[in-house]
């Protein structure tokens, strides 16, 4: 079986999503996990790969999230590896694999926080993620009417799984984020 690449796996992407906002989500995901790889010294192309396709199946099949992006990633033969990864993302909620591996638990954590990060960065003056810090988003952790479909508690179990600090895993996700900044549309006036 061939390891996809990044451009098969932005091809498959887009042949299921057109929405702009899914697109700017798979793009945040993947840097956030190309930078955790590159911090942990693991394969950078694999996790960031695994970030892009994650949510493959969201915009057809919201309703059997994972279990139609399961059959896809089957179909055009991807590595057992990275469909049970990516499978992981959604543990307790869309899918029953429980994260395992560190990249497993990464994503894990970082999928939802990708959203509240966002979600902070355009409420801020400059609508940036550039120059925001960690208390921009804790400011808004427990104001659940804020970004209200962000999972807190899932995020929170994640950087438990890492056995890293919250604070620690916001800095690493606004550090991924920002290296995507302009695709991802929080430049903003920074
Ligand atoms: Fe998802
Ligand atoms: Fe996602």
């Amino acid at each position: 079986m061939n390891i996809p690449t990044r451009e098969q796996a932005l091809e498959l992407f887009r042949k299921y999503n057109k929405s702009e906002s899914l697109l700017k989500h798979a793009l945040s995901v993947e840097a956030v996990m190309r930078y955790m790889a590159r911090k942990s010294g693991e394969d950078e192309e694999k996790w960031g790969v695994i970030g892009l396709i994650h949510d493959l199946d969201y915009e057809m099949y919201p309703e059997q999230h994972c279990k139609m992006t399961e059959k896809i990633l089957k179909e055009n033969n991807w590595p057992e590896e990275y469909i049970r990864a990516v499978l992981s993302h959604g543990w307790g909620l869309a899918s029953d694999v429980e994260p395992v591996s560190l990249l497993e638990k990464t994503i894990y954590a970082m999928d939802e926080l990708t959203g509240l990060v966002a979600t902070s960065a355009l409420v801020r003056p400059t609508r940036s993620v550039l120059d925001m810090e960690v208390r921009s988003v804790k400011k808004k952790w427990n104001d659940r009417k804020f970004a209200a479909g962000v999972n807190r508690e899932v995020i929170e179990k994640g950087a438990e799984m890492l056995g890293v600090k919250l604070d620690d895993l916001i800095n690493d996700c606004i550090m991924g984020m920002r290296e995507v900044a302009e695709e991802i549309g929080l430049k903003g006036s920074v």
